[in-house]
């Protein structure tokens, strides 16, 4: 097996200082710069064979000619995968460990509403004793739009809730968890059937817009988009139209421009919960865990987990 000698790596990340602790003690033999700002990098960038990273400017990345392996703290790298200054040599790796706390985030949603949980904290406050019904679980449908790491984690928990879990598939084939798996050309007939609509799609060419009016007014009156992958998959405008006139709701962490402008409508909606792109968030120690896994595949000359297909977009 081959092995690489000069391991070079350059963190560019806004906790690129946690990280740096973190791998300096996993991995001692790599020399490591980690950075927050282009002057921090420029210099190192024309001597790493890897990048950490996930927004990093051009002026960094232009210089970072040895490049050899690109491994990005995101799970969406739709900037990345025709990035100029990244050509098709560079092998470029998503991080996959969003899937669990992005499920927490649907799932957290999800319970808030089904076990009024708003309803009876107002109660309490007001001492009243209303012992109105949950709503179950079991049996309601779950539509998932991208079936990746992050939507088969959904899926899993989705059917320990005893939940009939549908799912769209660029290529749709059987998948864990998930009781029927249609393919995009379907999506209009599986959304009307879906309680919980989770848009989990990466941003590609075929996924802009995706959702459109003509597909949010299919939704069911009472069912819930969860829009938490790519705001751009959905027509914002259309999606706002939707919500002011039809009985939907919708829990928003993604939108076509971030951070939201404060002007936008969607704030004031009361079928709209909006959180600022948390639902899964970089955590550093995951992140690292992940990278050292891989990284000692590298250092072996083995294939790397995770490779982004730069065709595909994701
Ligand atoms: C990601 C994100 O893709 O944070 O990692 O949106």
């Amino acid at each position: 097996m081959m092995q690489r000698l000069s391991h070079r790596l350059l963190i560019y990340h806004p906790d690129a200082k946690i990280y740096e602790g973190i791998l300096s003690k996993k991995l001692p033999g790599l020399k490591i710069q980690s950075a927050t700002r282009p002057k921090e990098a420029l210099d190192f960038a024309k001597k790493a064979e890897i990048i950490l990273a996930w927004q990093i400017p051009d002026e960094v990345l232009k210089r970072a000619k040895p490049l050899k392996w690109f491994s990005s703290t995101g799970a969406g790298n739709e900037d990345l995968v025709k990035h100029p200054h990244l050509p098709e040599t560079v092998l470029l790796t998503k991080a996959t460990v969003y899937g669990e706390m992005m499920a927490e985030y649907v799932f957290a949603y999800l319970l808030y509403f089904s076990r009024n949980i708003a309803k009876h904290m107002r109660d309490q406050r007001k001492k009243v004793w209303d012992q109105i019904r949950p709503l179950r679980m079991r049996g309601k449908v779950l539509g998932i739009l991208g079936l990746g790491s992050v939507g088969k984690e959904i899926a899993k928990r989705g059917k320990q809730f005893g939940m009939n879990v549908l799912g769209i598939k660029r290529v749709p084939e059987p998948v864990e968890n998930v009781d029927r798996v249609f393919g995009p050309g379907d999506l209009r007939n599986m959304i009307p059937l879906v309680d919980y609509l989770i848009n989990v799609l990466p941003l590609t060419p075929e996924t802009y817009h995706i959702l459109g009016e003509k597909e949010l007014s299919l939704m069911k009156e009472g069912a819930f988009l969860f829009s938490i992958g790519r705001g751009k998959t959905i027509d914002e405008k259309a999606l706002k139209k939707v919500l002011q006139t039809k009985k939907i709701q919708a829990v928003l962490d993604v939108f076509e421009k971030e951070p939201l402008s404060s002007k936008s409508e969607l704030w004031d909606l009361r079928n709209v919960i909006i959180t600022p792109h948390i639902s899964g968030i970089n955590l550093p120690e995951e992140i690292c865990e992940e990278f050292v896994r891989n990284f000692k595949r590298w250092a072996k000359g083995e294939p790397l987990a995770n490779l982004v297909d730069r065709e595909k977009g994701y």
